[in-house]
């Protein structure tokens, strides 16, 4: 089986999640996603990071361990970067398969250990700057980077290679594998990805930040900072690529997606919609004709036809929204109110937007969504509503509130 070296002494494990599942709970994961670990060899032996008993992940996981010579039980340290169980969820198998390794975390992510596993022995707190001598000369540093995206989490460091292993921070969504059904352990490096590969993986880069970390964005930037004297050579998340051939892409990458949450978001519009009938659907037609004049990028979202993990990507990389609703029973139309639910709780703060929307026996959209925007600080343009189908004269004044919001976006 092949392996894959970042240094001679350190290697990725990797298991590809294939499951329908959702993420979190959550979020849709249909090209699945991989549970990176990472084995550094000195004359004591580190493993970074562990999987959930997951589409067979400690399967994987043993199996990658077996290729390099290696088992679960030589483990001499288990370091948890962050203890969100996708990330440690087999620790209660490992730690009977091996009880003899010391659990290395954060004191925050110790407190974590204990109660999600109810381990009380073979731990260590580790504080920020803090290091683990391996023996050979190896040794790994770790930082605390609280809040990317739980309390607890911290990265660790070895200077020889300047690698990275920042767990969650600078993941993906994605399965390592999904262009290699027939060899889908074969490749984890950037280098070893073509064009379109990464093009994919920036996308799943940007629904997995929008989805899972976009709340967090100035505990990344601080965390950046922070990490800005190191050399930095290969960047090893525990989710998606490794960067051993790029790994200021990845960080620019979610630099630039962290200066979207303070307003810096593209000059694009999504165009959110939900239609019962129809007469909605005439209105987001006609806004569009206005966006298209104006010749600003957008993308379209039907809402509940497309999860909310998508629309939440798009929307969070836009400067301009549109939401285009019906009334239903005096209120919100309820998919598009979930949207907006979850925007709140992500902080999907300073867009944008145009609101419309048909109504059939009255109104009341309006009180439920005025509410919603105060809370998510967006800035609106006039909105419309309109009885039952839009008149001509609607239809041209939705399409001049189209042109006036991407104006809006392209100044
Ligand atoms: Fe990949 Fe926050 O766990």
């Amino acid at each position: 089986m092949k392996t894959h070296a970042i240094a001679d002494f350190i290697y990725c494990l990797h298991a590809d999640i294939n499951s329908p599942d959702l993420f979190e709970g959550i979020w849709p994961i249909p090209e699945g996603v991989s549970l990176n670990c990472y084995a550094v060899k000195g004359e004591k032996i580190a493993l970074i990071d562990l999987v959930r008993d997951w589409a067979d992940a400690p399967g994987q996981l043993e199996a990658d361990l077996s290729a390099l010579g290696l088992d679960f039980n030589v483990v001499d340290y288990l370091i948890l970067n962050h203890l969100e169980p996708d990330h440690s969820g087999w620790l209660r198998a490992f730690r009977e398969r091996n009880p003899r390794a010391e659990i290395i975390a954060t004191a925050k992510g110790i407190n974590l250990v204990k109660s999600f596993y109810k381990i009380e022995t073979g731990l260590r707190a580790v504080k920020d700057g803090d290091t683990l001598d391996l023996g050979n000369g190896k040794t790994l540093q770790f930082f605390e980077t609280p809040n990317i995206h739980w309390p607890e989490t911290m990265v660790t460091w070895e200077p020889l290679s300047g690698t990275l292993f920042p767990c969650d921070a600078f993941g993906s969504f994605g399965a390592l594998g999904v262009f290699d059904r027939e060899h889908p352990r074969s490749r984890v490096f950037d280098d070893e990805f073509t064009e379109a590969e990464h093009a994919f993986f920036e996308k799943e880069t940007l629904r997995y930040y929008a989805n899972i970390v976009s709340s967090f964005s100035s505990f990344v930037e601080r965390a950046v900072q922070k990490l800005g004297g190191l050399d930095i050579r290969c960047v090893a998340p525990s989710h998606g690529l490794v960067w051993r051939k790029n790994p200021q892409t990845i960080i620019q990458r979610y630099l630039k997606y962290a200066s979207y949450a303070k307003g810096n978001a593209e000059k694009e519009i999504s165009v959110i919609w939900g239609s019962m009938y129809g007469s909605t659907k005439e209105g987001v037609d006609a806004v569009i004709r206005g966006i298209e004049a104006e010749g600003v990028p957008y993308s379209l979202h039907r809402v509940p036809d497309e999860n909310v993990s998508y629309v939440l990507a798009d929307a969070y990389k836009s400067s301009g929204i549109v939401l285009a609703m019906p009334t239903y029973e005096y209120a919100m139309f309820p998919p598009m109110a979930y949207v907006l639910d979850i925007f709140r709780r992500k902080h999907i703060t300073g867009k944008k937007v145009l609101r419309i929307g048909s109504w059939g026996w009255v109104g009341g959209a309006k009180k439920e969504y005025d509410a919603a925007m105060e809370s998510l600080k967006w800035t609106g343009i006039e909105p419309l509503e309109w009885a039952g189908s839009a008149t001509p004269e609607e239809l041209k004044t939705l399409e001049e509130r189209g042109r006036e919001l991407a104006k809006l976006i392209k100044t």
